[in-house]
């Protein structure tokens, strides 16, 4: 075990109740919000980006009601480069014992013509609007969308833009997931080294998964100095998602050898919080994704459950438990061998010889081979018709 109290520590900002409620039928009801924040809160999350407040009046209500329920958490909205925005956002997020406004705007050349805003009057815009923001709350985070398709000249310039208009936080978005993990670390590291005042701030990273990097990604961009991961919860959000949060913080809990950074996420909560996330946006978890789908634990090749049945680090690399589930899954189907059979038989209280057991043995594998998968009552039933020949 790796002393972790020296360790870096990297934020998590959760953004499962803004990026992730805009993936196309994900919409949740102002309750199930409320319910998701306190979960979030709870499980020590330490940025909650709550919505985007100008959106709807619905937005607007959940933002200051998770603003004024929140405890732990600081309490972000998000704002387009415009005053009106930013104005709303203030009065949603204003009621959190600790508020951020999240402003943004798309500064790579295909986003810079849809205002059709020249280099440098979106500069300007970006001093008006961050100042503005900057005015209101103490906490402002400015974010370029698309950065990564952005000129790397031009994105210097608008970075130290904003922080000299007060920004504390600069987020790096890889909006459409085009980025690699080298060049994700790369832009870190070149904006850490060539722009002034980059050490005063917290760059974050906030990926796209469009390419299924984005875990890689934002890792990526930790390892060359990113301090905020943005992330949601089972990677929800618009096409193929964002950073699942689950990833990234069991990925540096696991791999603490090789990239010593700390969260404050106490993880045993992180199957609770994904069930009811899957639940109220409707979302289900695929079965095979990493940490929290259902096969994650799960184990049916009887190579494999007879390694888990002798040692359970043959085959995991991290405890159910330390992700919140009760414990692994020995799922009975016809790639399962004796020992998984015998050893589920003793849970249901039946102990067995070996003369026994070669014969329910046989008739399971001739169950299994037409029921995809045997539960304890297919079990309990094979043991009834099973006669004792020792
Ligand atoms: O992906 C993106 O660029 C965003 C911004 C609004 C931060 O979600
Ligand atoms: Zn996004």
């Amino acid at each position: 075990m790796t002393d972790q109290s020296s360790q870096d520590r990297v934020l998590i900002f959760d953004t499962t109740l803004r990026d992730g409620e805009q993936s196309p039928g994900a919409t949740m009801t102002h309750a199930e919000k409320i319910e998701i924040a306190g979960l979030l809160d709870e499980m020590g999350v330490d940025v909650i980006e709550a919505g985007f407040p100008i959106a709807s009046e619905g937005d607007f209500a959940a933002v200051a009601e998770i603003s004024r329920l929140s405890k732990n958490s600081v309490i972000c909205g998000l704002a387009r480069a415009q005053l009106g925005d930013i104005d709303r956002c203030w009065e949603a997020v204003k009621h959190a014992p600790q508020p951020r406004i999240h402003t943004f705007i798309g500064t790579s050349p295909l986003h810079r013509a849809i205002p059709n805003l020249t280099k440098d009057e979106m500069a300007d815009r970006i001093h008006e609007t961050v100042s503005h923001a900057r005015n209101l709350c103490d906490n402002v985070q400015w974010s370029p969308m698309d950065a990564t398709r952005t000129e790397l000249d031009y994105l210097y310039r608008v970075v130290e833009i904003a922080i000299k208009a007060g920004a504390t936080t600069i987020n790096i978005p890889d909006t459409v997931g085009y980025t690699a993990p080298r060049e994700s670390a790369e832009l870190i590291r070149k904006l850490l080294e060539h722009v002034p005042g980059a050490d005063e701030i917290i760059f974050a990273t906030h990926c796209h998964n469009d390419l299924g990097m984005a875990t890689a990604n934002s890792l990526a961009a930790v390892e060359a100095g990113a301090r905020q991961i943005e992330c949601t919860i089972n990677g929800l959000g618009e096409r193929a998602g964002n950073t699942a949060l689950e990833e990234v913080v069991m990925a540096m809990r696991v791999r603490n050898d090789i990239m010593p950074y700390q969260t404050k996420i106490d993880a045993t909560k992180i199957m609770n919080i994904s069930r009811r996330v899957a639940a109220v946006s409707g979302f289900a978890v695929q079965f095979n994704k990493a940490i929290v789908g259902k096969n994650a634990f799960a184990h049916e090749s009887g190579i494999h459950q007879d390694g888990m049945l002798k040692n359970a680090e043959t085959f995991e690399i991290m405890r159910p438990e330390d992700v919140g589930l009760s414990e692994t899954n020995i799922v009975m189907g016809k790639h399962s061998g004796r020992a998984a059979l015998r050893s589920k038989l003793e849970d249901l209280g039946f102990e067995l010889g070996d003369n026994q057991l070669k014969d329910v043995f046989v008739r399971f594998k001739e169950l299994a081979d037409r029921k995809k998968e045997i539960y304890e009552d297919d079990l309990i039933a094979l043991m009834r018709t099973t006669t004792d020949p020792e």
